[in-house]
Formats: structure tokens, C-alpha cells, sequence
């Protein structure tokens, strides 16, 4: 970062195991990693299924599992250090609603299917005390519906969740996010349940509520090219940690992660007319005893080292950074594949 910017949340060397107690098993799914959101980006996190995305990010909102454990590392929120809270911690803070709300890919999953829509919405504002009487919540919550785009919003008010298109439930789920006008609003993966035009049009909102409500926010997704468009920065998850992280522009035009250049590889893009490629393989299905570089099995640029040693962090410049041992300098230098190369230079005509 060029100047001073303030750290909104800062995750550092984090490490979450699960416990199984009925099997006495465990899983280590947080690989000693972390990152930090500075005030007022949008961070993207990209990783494919089982990464370890949500579960690093719960740790923000204090909705880890009960099965899992901070065994290492520290997480900070808005200046507060919440690694040991427990619930009635979180609960005394407020920092659930107020600092910190999350947008779930599911927006099922966040509303009560009993309740209407404006009820929600208006037991919110009036619990979070923003409102001070239940006429000043209903104009609130109206408001608060138009400000998310839902143009009907005194008809949408007695509808319940099922009778919604997802689309509009997602914007209803963006409106609760933002009752208690939070610093902070964590995405995981709000568009994937949805169309793509609805899920141009969920991007664009939450493009104007990081102008409109000053939030700082962090968006989940499997998929790069959603991205592009919206993150300031991107970091890449792979097998637990954090393996290549900058500005979007230095992640998507100059990608240095074979990782990296298999999502950019596997993105659907139909000027270019070829097969879908998959990246070979797959996620390791436990992360306990990676030794070396998770990534390994799975690169066709696999060095020697990479099997025995997790590589640090290699600057490519002030703000962008890769793990990865082709960037040591005793490594023999490698050209970027034509097809990336081709890539890079796509996204740079796109934005
Ligand atoms: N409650 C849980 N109990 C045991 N293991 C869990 C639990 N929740 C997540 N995990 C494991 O933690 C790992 C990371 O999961 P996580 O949900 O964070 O992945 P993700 O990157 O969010 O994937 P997706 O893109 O599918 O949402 C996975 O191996 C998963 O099986
Ligand atoms: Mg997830």
C-alpha cells in the first residue's frame, strides 16, 4: 500500500482444525494464512470448492462451527481482537450486525420463511435501535428496500421469502446486511444460485453500496471472472492458505500462480472456441499432511523443493505477492503460457 489506508479486519497466521470426537478424527482446513481488508476495497477471495473460503471468513463473524478450533494465529476485527470470543463474547460486542454482517450464497438460509419480508425487516431496525418508533422502522425499512433496488418495496413488504424471485430475495438479504449500517460486509458467493443477468445486476448493487454505505468488503467466489469487475484486490485460496494475492489488475493481467493460471485457464470464455479446460486432479480431501507445496500433484511446473517444502512469499511488487518456489531466484525462470499470455491480455481489453 502506497499510503496509510486502515485495516478493517486482519486475519494472520490462522490455523482451524476440525475435530470429529465420534471418529477421533481431525482435518486442518485453515493452513496457517491470513490476509487483510484495508477501509472502503472490495477484497475478492477465489478459490474452488473446499478451499477453505467460508471457513476463514466465518472466523470474521464468529460463526465457526463448534466441531472447529483456532489453534494458532490471530483474528482481528475493526481494531478487536476476537480470536478466543465465544459467543456470549460476540454477542456482548455487537459486533455482529453493527461492525461486521455477511450475505449468504443461500439468501434462504438468512430469512425466516415464516416472517414477511417487511416484518423482517422492520423487527431488524427496531431491534438494532436505529429506528425509534415501529412507523419510523417501516420508512426505514422502505427505504432501506429502495436503496437495494426493490422499486415495490411497500408491496414486496407483505410478501414472505418463498414468494420472491431469487433475485429479489438476494436484495432483501443485501437490505438486512445493511440494517445496522455495518463497516464491514462479508459476500460469500451471493450470485452463484443465480442467473447471469440477475447476477450482473446483484454485482452493480453491491458495486453502488460500497459507494453509497462506505462499507469495506469481502466477496467470495469460485469464479475470477465475476470478479474483474468489482474487487480492488484479489487473493487466490488453495488446500487452506492464501497462495498469490495484489490489486486485481496485477492478479488478472499478470498472474504468477500456476494455480492462478489454471482458474484463469478453466474460466468459460467463448471467443476463444475450445474445450473447457479443468485444471488435473483435485483439491486434497484432508489437509493434515501436506508436506511441501499443496499445489504439487497438480502443476506441471512442480520444482523439486515443491516437494518438500511449503514456498514463502515472493514479491512481484509492492503489492502483489506468490508462493510459489518459481520466483526464488535460484529457480530457472519459466515463460508465461501462450494461452495465459493470451488471457492477461483479454482482461486488460475488458476493463
Ligand atoms: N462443519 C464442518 N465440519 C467439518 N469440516 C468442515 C465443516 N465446515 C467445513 N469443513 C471443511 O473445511 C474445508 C473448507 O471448507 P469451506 O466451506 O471453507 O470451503 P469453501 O472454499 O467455502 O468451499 P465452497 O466454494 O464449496 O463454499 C472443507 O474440506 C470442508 O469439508
Ligand atoms: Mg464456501
Amino acid at each position: 500500500m502506497s499510503k496509510k489506508e486502515k485495516i478493517m479486519v486482519k486475519i494472520e497466521d490462522l490455523k482451524v482444525t476440525f475435530y470429529n470426537k465420534a471418529k477421533k478424527t481431525h482435518n486442518t482446513v485453515i493452513r496457517n494464512t491470513g490476509f487483510e481488508l484495508y477501509e472502503k476495497e472490495v477484497l475478492a477471495i477465489i478459490g474452488e470448492s473446499g478451499s477453505g473460503k467460508s471457513v476463514i471468513t466465518s472466523t470474521l463473524i464468529g460463526l465457526l462451527s463448534n466441531a472447529a478450533v483456532i489453534e494458532e494465529g490471530r483474528v482481528i476485527v475493526d481494531g478487536i481482537d476476537v480470536t478466543k470470543f465465544d459467543e456470549s463474547d460476540w454477542e456482548e460486542s455487537e459486533l455482529r450486525g453493527r461492525v461486521i454482517s455477511q450475505v449468504f450464497q443461500n439468501p434462504m438460509t438468512a430469512l425466516n420463511p415464516t416472517m414477511k419480508i417487511g416484518l423482517q425487516l422492520i423487527e431488524g431496525a427496531l431491534i438494532n435501535f436505529r429506528s425509534a418508533s415501529k412507523k419510523d422502522a417501516k420508512q426505514d425499512a422502505i427505504n432501506l428496500m429502495l436503496r437495494v433496488g426493490i422499486t415495490n418495496a411497500n408491496q414486496v413488504m407483505k410478501l414472505y421469502p418463498h414468494q420472491l424471485s431469487g433475485g429479489m430475495r438476494q436484495r432483501v438479504c443485501i437490505a438486512v446486511a445493511l440494517l445496522c449500517q455495518p463497516k464491514i460486509i462479508i459476500f460469500d458467493e451471493p450470485t452463484t444460485a443465480l442467473d447471469p443477468t440477475i447476477q450482473a445486476e446483484i454485482l452493480e448493487l453491491i458495486r453502488e453500496i460500497k459507494d453509497v454505505f462506505n462499507v469495506s468488503i469481502i466477496f467470495i467466489s469460485h469464479d475470477l471472472g465475476v470478479v474483474g469487475s468489482i474487487a480492488d484486490r484479489i487473493a487466490i485460496m488453495y488446500a487452506g492458505k492464501i497462495i498469490e494475492y495484489g490489486k486485481s489488475k496485477e492478479v488478472l493481467y499478470n498472474s504468477k500462480h500456476p494455480y492462478t493460471w489454471g482458474l484463469i485457464q478453466s474460466m468459460p470464455d467463448v471467443n476463444l472456441g475450445q474445450k473447457l479446460y479443468s485444471i488435473p486432479g483435485s483439491v486434497p480431501s484432508n489437509f493434515n499432511n501436506i508436506i511441501g507445496d499443496a499445489f504439487v500433484t497438480r502443476n506441471e511446473y512442480a520444482l523439486d523443493i515443491d516437494f518438500v517444502a511449503h514456498p514463502p512469499f515472493f514479491k512481484i511488487s509492492n503489492t502483489h505477492f506468490v508462493a510459489s518456489w518459481l520466483y526464488d531466484s535460484r529457480a530457472i525462470k519459466i515463460n508465461v503460457p501462450d494461452i495465459i499470455k493470451k488471457r492477461h491480455h483479454q482482461f486488460k481489453k475488458q476493463h
